[in-house]
Formats: structure tokens, sequence, C-alpha cells
């Protein structure tokens, strides 16, 4: 069929495998691919370099609009600037990973970056990856996947990713963002209306990506 305008949503709790599940999903179908987490990522570190308080919702929301954010969509490649500047490896760092949560619950840093999220989203033919694509940014998603996967897995992989051998640390990283992530008031990390939950801990990326694409290339229920 046409994917063209499909909008494939997939939210879940931190290393649950979005990210490589999502960009070779995107790949396999021709579509554009969007990190929402790496937007918030951006946002965060931002603020961290220009000494905003974090934990002052009203210094965040202040400078929620400081950053200007350009965020590539080719899933061979993703790509995000911040006033014309990479920052993909930045956004990566410890420092990040733990301010990145507390940024996240701040309303007008969400309602900027959701906006922009629609933006990019615009006539669809893209998956895009978060904590509330199927809740919030694009209820009509015509494919709506939520992906968790054991605490023990997830920070394997994680740690694995990072090149860290300290799995506690990162499991408990981990943790905490989801608590935060699933605790806060607006958008809280939750299984949309009409998801197909998949649950990673038994299965490789392979058959994670083939599950989804095959979701998404079933004709419609009629
Ligand atoms: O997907 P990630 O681990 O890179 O996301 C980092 C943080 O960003 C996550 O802990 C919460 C926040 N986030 C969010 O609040 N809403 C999204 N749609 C995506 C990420």
């Amino acid at each position: 069929g046409d994917l063209s305008s499909l909008v494939v949503a997939v939210d879940g709790t931190s290393g649950s495998g979005k990210s490589s599940t999502c960009r070779a999903v995107a790949e396999r179908l021709g579509l554009r691919y969007l990190d929402t987490g790496a937007m918030y990522r951006a946002v965060a570190w931002w603020m961290l370099q220009h000494d905003v308080n974090i934990y002052d919702i009203q210094e965040v929301t202040a400078h929620a609009d400081g950053p200007r954010l350009e965020s590539g969509t080719d899933p061979r490649r993703p790509t995000i600037t911040l006033d014309g500047v990479d920052v993909s490896a930045e956004i990566r760092s410890d420092a990040v990973n733990a301010a990145v949560s507390p940024v996240s619950t701040v309303p007008a840093v969400r309602a900027r970056l959701v906006e922009q999220q629609r933006e990019i989203i615009g006539d669809g033919g893209i998956v895009v990856e978060g904590r509330d694509i199927g809740s919030v940014v694009w209820p009509a998603a015509g494919l709506k996947v939520f992906l968790t996967a054991d605490p023990d897995a997830r920070a394997a992989r994680r740690a694995a990713e990072a090149g860290t051998t300290d799995v506690t640390a990162t499991q408990e990283s981990l943790l905490n963002r989801d608590r935060i992530d699933s605790g806060r008031a607006v958008a809280p990390l939750t299984m949309a209306d009409g998801a197909v939950h998949i649950d990673t801990t038994e299965l490789t990326l392979e058959e994670v990506v083939d599950v989804v694409v095959g979701l998404a290339t079933a004709p419609a229920e009629a």
C-alpha cells in the first residue's frame, strides 16, 4: 500500500529499543524518522550550558524558547542542531541523562516542542519515537506501538551502547527517568488508546523490526 502519509508513533520506556527499532523500520519502509527525545535532550543540554537552574520551573519556562532547534529526519543519519551547531554527541552525556527528565516536565518546554514536532510530521510518511506521540502529539497516527522491556535487559543494552560496565548505575539512571516520565502531570508516559504493546525483552532487534513492519504494511481492517 501507499505509506506516504502514514504516521507510526512509537512510545515506551527508556532503553526499550525505540531508537534502533524506529530507524530500521523507517529505512525498510522508506519513511522519515523523528527522535523527539533528542529534542528534549537538546533543550536540556542548552539549559545546562546557559546555567539555567533546571529544577526551577519559572527559570526553565523563561528560557523555553531560547535555542533554535532543527531535527534532521533521515533515518540513516539523524541529526539535531542547536542554533546551527550539531549537538548529536553532546546530548548523550550523563549530565544530560540526569537533566532531561526534569526539564521535560515543564509545560512551556513541552508546548514548544510538541508544536515543532507536529510541523515536522506534517503530511506524514514518518516514524516518530518518544513518550507521548500516540497520546498527545499525534493521536491520529495510523499505527501506534508501545515498547517495553525488563529493566535488566534495558540496562544491559544501554550499558553496552554506552561502552560502560556499570550496569547497576545505568539501570538506576533508566529507572529514575521512567519514574519522572511516568509521574509528571503533563503528558506522562502512558500506553495510548489503540497502541500495540510489544515486550522486547526476549526479542532481537530484527524480530521487533519485523513485527512493526508487518503491522505497518498489513491491510487496514475493514
Ligand atoms: O527517548 P530518550 O531516552 O532520548 O528521551 C529522553 C527524555 O526526554 C525522556 O526521559 C523524557 C523526555 N521525553 C519526553 O518527555 N517526551 C518525549 N516525547 C520524548 C522524550
